[in-house]
């Protein structure tokens, strides 16, 4: 559980977003109110209601962004949902509640993966004695290996040749030889084939089912070269020392506590009227959304999950519509707003050196696994800057989003030509920039394909 102030939560958030102030400041708050409201008194507790968060500005300027950085930083289990979904034909009320389960999902997978992690170890020398086994089979005959181990003496050669044979395997002298082993076939990773409306509640999860269909050890040996098998053997094993019950625990308590619902599109769910077709009513949608934001119970395969303290952050450019255009009972769940601002030339400016993961600095590093050194200098990022700015206003204003189409098109040539390029060292100018862009960002039209 993270209990990291708002002024450090604001500064790890500024190694990634630029500007922004205000709406970091406000999740920083919110965050902080969910673990103020947790170490309050049970009785009075229970009488705050939760304090979640809007973020209202256009697309691109960082909305998703901050929101999945919070959770990251504080390694809170995080998922995206489009609001407006809820609003499709074939929505029945509890569909809503899905978003709790995909969170418990993604919690369990989390906790899953770091356990099967810290027993790496132990599962590859488990692996290890297996492979061994099976290159070296145990002679009948002989006594037993503990006898001898005891007994310190190496006088049993086949322990001694395990021994030498282990030596190898780890040095990776046995990689490429084959064993017969009783190998899973590769098989596709099983994909969610249908969705669950409604079939988790009944118990029934055709991943399952399906699994079960699908033979598995089917005692067929299978011929795999070692190194590979050492890697299946390592997994199956992993998988078999991580106590599940105690995983499933644990991803409840940190979805209950820590779990972080991002509700996009929010501004879509306004309104009473369905708009054309058969819509759901939206405000239905919102009634439905009302108790898991309030704080109720969500029944999963894997138990009751209890919604309270889950932290949510809705999202929406709210052109159209207005926060106060939400069911009071919503907006009361919701009480802190935030306006984000529009991004400009001197934001995309920093937005494309500055953050941790800036753009520039990915395209660099790209290049780089081909030998080739670019460098952009400041004028050339002023130009790309000021391109930005400008298509966004001729065009639709998308924000950062511009950025990402303008570096692509701006390295085609590099990003083709790399891995023939003669010289492999070249800098990026004003120039360079200039050329890439001057025909296109003349044509409306044009740019409005291109850029
Ligand atoms: N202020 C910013 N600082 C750094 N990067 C940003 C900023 N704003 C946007 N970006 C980058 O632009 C892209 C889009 O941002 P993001 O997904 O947060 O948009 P959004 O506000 O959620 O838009 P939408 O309403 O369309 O969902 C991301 O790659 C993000 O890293
Ligand atoms: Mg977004």
């Amino acid at each position: 559980m993270s209990d990291l102030t708002p002024a450090e939560i604001v500064r790890e958030l500024d190694k990634y977003i630029i500007g922004q102030d205000k709406a970091k400041r406000s999740v920083a708050i919110a965050l902080r109110n969910r673990w103020r409201r947790r170490n309050v008194d049970a009785d009075l507790r229970e009488e705050i209601s939760p304090k979640n968060i809007i973020l209202i500005g256009p697309t691109g300027v960082g909305k998703t962004e901050i929101a999945r950085r919070l959770a990251r930083l504080t390694n809170s289990p995080f998922i995206k949902v489009e609001a407006s979904k809820f609003t499709e034909v074939g929505y029945v009320g509890r569909d809503v509640e899905s978003m709790v389960r995909d969170l418990l999902a993604l919690s369990i997978n989390m906790i899953k993966a770091r356990e099967q992690e810290s027993v790496q170890n132990k599962a590859r020398e488990i692996a290890e004695e297996h492979i061994l086994d099976i290159l070296l089979p145990e002679p009948k005959d002989q006594p037993e290996a503990g006898a001898d181990e005891s007994s310190d003496a190496p006088s049993s050669s086949a322990a001694n040749t395990r021994e030498k044979l282990r030596n190898m395997l780890r040095g990776g002298k046995l990689d490429n030889r084959y064993v017969d082993m009783d190998a899973p076939e590769k098989s596709m990773p099983m994909v969610e084939i249908f969705s669950s409306a409604g079939m988790e509640e009944m118990g029934i999860n055709f991943k399952d089912i399906l699994g079960n269909m699908i033979p598995k050890g089917t005692g067929k040996k299978r011929k795999v070269k070692v190194a590979e098998a050492l890697e299946i053997l390592t997994q199956e094993e992993a998988q078999r020392l991580v106590d599940m019950d105690r995983v499933i625990a644990e991803a409840i308590e940190k979805t209950e506590q820590s779990g972080i619902i991002f509700l996009d599109e929010i501004d879509k769910i306004t309104g009473k009227e369905g708009g054309s077709g058969p819509d759901i009513s939206r405000e239905g949608v919102q009634r439905d959304l009302l108790p898991i934001v309030e704080g109720s119970t969500v029944t999963t395969k894997y138990g009751p999950v209890k919604t309270d303290h889950i932290l949510f952050i809705a999202s929406g450019a709210f052109h159209v519509s207005k926060p106060s255009d939400l069911i009071p009972e919503l907006q009361g769940r919701f009480p802190i707003r935030v306006a984000l601002n529009s991004l400009g030339k001197s934001e995309f400016v920093r937005i494309l050196i500055e953050p941790r993961n800036a753009l520039l600095l990915q395209y660099i590093a790209l290049l780089r696994t081909e030998g080739v050194n670019v460098a952009f200098d400041d004028a050339a990022i002023e130009t790309i800057a000021q391109v930005a700015e400008e298509v966004n206003n001729h065009t639709e204003n998308i924000g950062a989003r511009r950025l990402h189409t303008l570096m692509e098109h701006l390295l085609e040539d590099i990003l083709f030509d790399a891995p023939d390029m003669k010289e492999k060292n070249m800098t990026i100018d004003r120039a360079y920039v200039d050329a890439k862009f001057r025909d296109i960002k003349e044509d409306e039209d044009l740019s409005r394909y291109i850029l």
